[in-house]
């Protein structure tokens, strides 16, 4: 079961930096790594682009068709104007409308070439035979029409606007990130039935991960970050700020690692001129004193201090600094706690190929000790951001699947 855009890990088959693209193939095989479109549309262990990945939407579930050349079961028998109504507009040939699970929102501002040139490159993919039945959502969200009521309310394609007055980095990372990038897709807020509530990238829960402010907040977006170092952090899932480690490490891994170094600075500097978003409360310093706080100090110390450092500064390219961190003082603990009892593994990239780990707590701590950690560690070393609670942290605990040994300790 993968969260919703979590989908099966992959390794990079083919490296095609964008100056070198010869043919339209190239560019297309370019344009599916800026879209990541393998990655969702590849099932764990299966063929490329066939299908039969399961996304959990906030909705219920919903399996990702075979989009390979194969004309029984795949889209052999489209043609590129199908295909770009698909991609842009969410509507399938027989007239059906796609579930949003598909970012056709944020594909909508491709151009007309980019999506003629992936579309050649889709034609070149090995056809696979690969029946997928997409719809698993329960009644009434299975009911595909209800989405032209979801499209009138929420979706109003538009193809890419430059913006005057920005340089043409930052109107390239603009067109990168809210368009084939979809970073939106998990790091801006959704409303009640799953649209974007604006093209701000303030951050978003996905159901066990939360998915941060990536705007030039500080400390909370990425205003400390340097344009390198996000560029960086996209390349290798490291930076000196933060490491890539759950859905995200996906993305790095199968999109923003491959990549080209311009690419990745113009997404730098457009995320870096973003607004933050609303200031939310910050932890009163009478926290420090807190037998919470105390307790939590005395378990870090015991058991994270080793890798993390008791300064929390971590070790540069090994373990992540938890002080600065801005992970750590998101709104929510999502991610923090789940990295805490399920443990986690850091992306591997071409260029950083070993992949340290951080080991699971679960069997070790029961919910308050968890609890104690996290409200230390989000309001130590200058960090500041609210407690955690032991009834939060019994809530994600129980929507990991990992067998017993993750049960809550009493
Ligand atoms: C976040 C996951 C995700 C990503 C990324 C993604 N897709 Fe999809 N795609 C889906 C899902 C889910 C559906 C099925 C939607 C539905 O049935 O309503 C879908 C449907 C489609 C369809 C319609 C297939 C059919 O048989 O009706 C096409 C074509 C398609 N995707 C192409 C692409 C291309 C090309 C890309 C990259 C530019 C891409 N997708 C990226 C999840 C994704
Ligand atoms: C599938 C959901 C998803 C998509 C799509 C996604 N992200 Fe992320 N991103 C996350 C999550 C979750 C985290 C935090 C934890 C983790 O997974 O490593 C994160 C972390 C980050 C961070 C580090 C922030 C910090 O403070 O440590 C940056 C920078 C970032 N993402 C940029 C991007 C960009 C740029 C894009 C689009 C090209 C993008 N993300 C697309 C889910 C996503
Ligand atoms: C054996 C070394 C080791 C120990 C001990 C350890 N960690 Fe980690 N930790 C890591 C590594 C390596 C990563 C990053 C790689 C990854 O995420 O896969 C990490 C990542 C994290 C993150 C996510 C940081 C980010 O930027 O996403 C948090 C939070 C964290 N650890 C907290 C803790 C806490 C709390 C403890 C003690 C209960 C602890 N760690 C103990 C090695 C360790």
């Amino acid at each position: 079961m993968k969260t919703i855009a979590f989908a099966s890990l992959l390794i990079a088959t083919a490296i095609v930096p964008a100056q070198a693209q010869s043919s339209p193939q190239a560019g297309g095989r370019y344009q599916a790594v800026l879209g990541d479109c393998e990655g969702c549309h590849t099932a764990v262990g299966g063929k490329p682009f066939a299908g039969g990945t399961v996304l959990q939407t906030p909705f219920g579930k919903i399996a990702v068709p075979n989009i390979t050349s194969d004309h029984d079961t795949g889209i052999g028998s489209w043609t590129e104007a199908d295909f770009r109504r698909a991609l842009r507009e969410g509507e399938s040939p027989g007239g059906e409308r796609l579930y949003p699970a598909m970012p056709y929102p944020a594909y909508a501002q491709m151009s007309d070439a980019d999506v003629a040139s992936l579309w050649a490159y889709m034609k070149t993919v090995a056809p696979v035979h690969n029946a997928v039945e997409p719809n698993l959502l329960p009644f009434p969200f299975n009911i595909r029409t209800l989405m032209a009521g979801w499209n009138w309310l929420y979706f109003k394609p538009a193809p890419f606007a430059p913006t005057a007055g920005k340089s043409a980095d930052w109107n390239r990372g603009a067109y990168l990130v809210n368009g084939p990038g979809h970073c939106g897709a998990c790091h801006a807020p959704k409303t009640l039935l799953g649209a974007d509530r604006s093209a701000a990238l303030t951050g978003a829960s996905l159901q066990g991960w939360f998915a941060p402010e990536i705007t030039g907040a500080k400390p909370r977006g990425i205003g400390n970050w340097s344009a390198g170092g996000i560029a960086t952090y996209l390349k290798t899932g490291w930076s000196s700020h933060s490491v890539a480690t759950g859905p995200m490490a996906e993305v790095v891994e199968r999109s923003t690692s491959q990549m080209t170094d311009g690419d990745l600075n113009a997404i730098a500097v457009y995320l870096k001129d973003q607004p933050a978003g609303a200031d939310m409360q910050p932890a009163s310093a009478s926290l420090r004193s807190d037998p919470a706080m105390q307790a939590g100090g005395r378990l870090y110390r015991d058991n994270c201090a080793t890798c993390h450092g008791a300064d929390g500064k971590g070790e540069r390219l090994i373990f992540p600094p938890l002080a600065g961190n801005a992970i750590l003082v998101q709104s929510s603990a999502e991610s923090l706690t789940r990295v805490v009892l399920a443990g986690a593994q850091a992306a591997g990239t071409k260029a950083a190929p070993t992949a340290p780990s951080m080991p699971s707590y679960a069997w070790k701590f029961n919910d308050a000790q968890v609890a104690n950690l996290l409200t230390y560690i989000r309001n130590n070393w200058g960090n500041a951001a609210q407690a955690v609670s032991a009834e939060s942290v019994g809530k994600i605990r129980a929507g990991l699947s990992g067998g017993p040994s993750l049960a809550n300790k009493e």
